[in-house]
C-alpha cells in the first residue's frame, strides 16, 4: 500500500543554460546565462537515474497517492493545485512563507458544440482562466513570487500584455510586497488593467509594445532592487508545469493525443512541454502528447520561425492583433518552445482575426467562454482537423488560458458587429448575438422569443 503521508524531500535544483549548458547554483538578476546570455531552466540533479529518474526515495505510486490525499487537507499549500505537487518543484525552505491564493485545481470541461464544429468526437478544455486572477499566470506566479519574498525583495516587476501584471500584482499584494507593472499604452484590456490597479501595483503605461516594455524592465531590474517576474524567470515555468501534472491526474494518467496551446512569449508551451518530458523520465507516463502552438496571424513569430528557418533562427515580427494577450513579436522563450515542438512532434499554426473571434464565440456558446487569446486554440484545431494532423477519434485538450471576463469590450464589439465593421461573412453573423432593445412589454419579448425559436428550427 502506498503511504498516505511522506516527508517532503529537499530536492536541490540548479540553473542550466538552454544554449551552452553552463550550470549555475544562483541565477543572475536577468535570469540569463552569464556566459552566453541565453535563457536558463531549472534542473534537479537530485533525481537519481538509478531506476529511472526519480526524486530520491519516492516512487510513482506513492507520489500519486500523496497528491490525492492532499486534496482533503486544510493546509493552504495542500489546497493549492501548484504546491500539492511540490515534490516535482524546487524545494521551498519554509512552507509557511509560501504566497498562495489556492491557484490551480482548474476544471476540464467538455466542449460539445465546438467538437461538432471542429469535426472531432470529443473535445476537452482545461480552463486555466478559472485561476484566482483569471488566467494561467497564477500557477507560475505563486512559486516565483514566493521565491522573491524569501530572497528579501520588497519590489517585484514585470512587463505584460495584462495577465501577468494582474497576477503579479495580486501575489505581491497578498505577500506584502510592492509591484511595478510595465504595459504597452492603450493595448491592455480594461479588465486586466483594472486588476493591476486594484491590487495596488505601480502601473506604468509605456509608449511602446510588449517587447519594448520587456526591454525597459530588464534595464530597471539591473539598476534597482526589483525582482523580475516575467516568464524568463525559470521559477515561473516550474510553477506552470503543474498544469500538466494536474491534467494527467484528472485524466487518470492517460496521455491525450494532442494538447493545443496559444503562443505569445512562449513560456506556457515551454512549461507544459518540460512537465511532460519530466513526467516521462520519472516513469509517470510512457509517451508524450503532441503539443502544438497556435498564434495570431499578426503575431506569428514562432510560426514563421518554424516555417522559414526550421526553428534555427528567430524571425521577430511587428505584432498586431486584437487578441492583445498574445500581441508579442519577439518571444523570449522561442528556443524552449522549438524544443517542445521537436520533443513532442507537435506543430504550429496561425489563425486570422475573424477565425479567433468566431472561435471565441463558439467556446462561449458551449457555456464556457474564454478571452480572445485562448480561442486561437480552437481556431487552430479546426485547421489541424482539416489537414488530418488531428484525427476525429483523437483525444484533444485545448488549454484555455484566460477567463471570458478579462476582455468584455472585445466580446461586446464582436456581438454588436463592431469588431470587423467591414466584414460581412455568414460565419461571423452565425455567431453574433447582439442584445435587442425593446419596449417594456411581454408581447414584445414573446415576439422575440418566437423569432428566436423559428430561426433555430
Ligand atoms: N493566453 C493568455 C490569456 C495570455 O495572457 C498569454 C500571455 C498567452 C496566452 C500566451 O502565453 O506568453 O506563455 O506564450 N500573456 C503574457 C502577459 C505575455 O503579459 O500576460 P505565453
Amino acid at each position: 500500500m502506498p503511504q498516505s503521508v511522506l516527508p517532503v524531500r529537499e530536492i536541490a535544483h540548479q540553473f542550466c543554460c538552454i544554449a551552452c549548458g553552463k550550470v549555475a547554483a544562483h541565477p543572475a538578476k536577468s535570469f540569463r546565462c552569464s556566459s552566453c546570455g541565453d535563457l536558463l531552466e531549472i534542473s534537479y540533479p537530485g533525481w537519481s537515474t538509478d531506476q529511472g529518474l526519480r526524486p530520491s526515495g519516492l516512487n510513482v505510486a506513492s507520489l500519486k497517492a500523496l497528491w490525492r490525499t492532499r486534496r482533503k487537507s486544510q493546509l493552504a499549500i495542500d489546497q493549492s493545485g501548484v504546491w500539492r505537487f511540490r515534490e516535482l518543484l524546487p524545494a521551498f525552505p519554509d512552507a509557511s512563507k509560501v504566497i498562495t491564493l489556492r491557484e490551480g485545481s482548474t476544471p476540464i470541461y467538455e466542449l460539445r458544440r465546438c467538437a461538432a464544429i471542429a469535426g472531432i468526437d470529443t473535445l476537452l478544455a482545461k480552463h486555466q482562466g478559472m485561476n484566482p486572477t483569471g488566467s494561467f499566470k497564477d500557477t507560475g506566479m505563486t512559486l516565483a513570487a514566493s521565491v522573491a519574498r524569501a530572497q528579501g525583495f520588497m519590489w517585484v516587476g514585470c512587463a505584460s500584455t495584462g495577465n501577468t501584471s494582474a497576477s503579479m500584482a495580486a501575489y505581491a499584494a497578498y505577500g506584502g510586497m510592492r509591484s511595478l507593472v510595465l504595459i504597452p499604452e492603450g493595448k491592455v484590456s480594461w479588465g486586466k488593467l483594472s486588476q493591476a490597479l486594484d491590487y495596488g501595483a505601480l502601473t506604468c503605461q509605456l509608449e511602446t509594445d510588449f517587447d519594448g516594455c520587456l526591454r525597459v524592465l530588464n534595464e530597471v531590474v539591473q539598476r534597482m532592487p526589483v525582482y523580475l517576474l516575467n516568464s524568463v524567470n525559470p521559477y515561473r515555468i516550474e510553477g506552470q508545469k503543474t498544469t500538466a501534472i494536474e491534467l494527467l491526474e484528472q485524466l487518470d494518467w492517460q496521455v491525450p493525443d494532442h494538447i493545443i496551446v496559444p503562443g505569445g512569449n512562449l513560456g506556457n508551451s515551454s512549461a507544459l512541454g518540460k512537465a511532460f518530458v519530466e513526467l516521462r523520465e520519472l516513469g509517470f507516463i510512457e509517451n508524450l502528447p503532441r503539443i502544438s502552438i497556435v498564434q495570431a496571424e499578426g503575431a506569428n513569430a514562432l510560426v514563421r520561425t518554424m516555417r522559414e528557418t526550421g526553428g534555427k533562427r528567430l524571425i521577430a515580427v511587428h505584432a498586431e492583433t486584437a487578441a492583445s494577450a498574445i500581441r508579442i513579436g519577439n518571444p523570449a522563450s522561442w528556443k524552449k518552445a522549438v524544443r517542445v515542438l521537436e520533443q513532442t512532434s507537435g506543430t504550429v499554426e496561425e489563425v486570422s482575426e475573424t477565425e479567433i473571434a468566431v472561435a471565441k464565440a463558439e467556446i462561449g456558446s458551449d457555456g464556457i467562454g474564454c478571452e480572445p487569446a485562448s480561442a486561437v486554440s480552437l481556431a487552430g484545431l479546426k485547421k489541424f482537423v482539416k489537414t488530418g494532423f488531428v484525427k476525429p477519434s483523437d483525444t484533444v485538450i485545448l488549454i484555455l488560458t484566460g477567463h471570458v471576463l478579462k476582455d468584455p469590450e472585445y466580446t461586446l464589439k464582436f456581438h454588436r458587429g463592431e469588431l470587423f465593421p467591414t466584414s460581412d461573412t455568414d460565419i461571423l453573423h452565425s455567431q453574433q448575438r447582439a442584445p435587442t432593445v425593446l419596449e417594456a412589454s411581454a408581447n414584445a419579448v414573446i415576439s422575440e422569443l418566437k423569432k428566436a425559436e423559428s430561426a433555430k428550427s
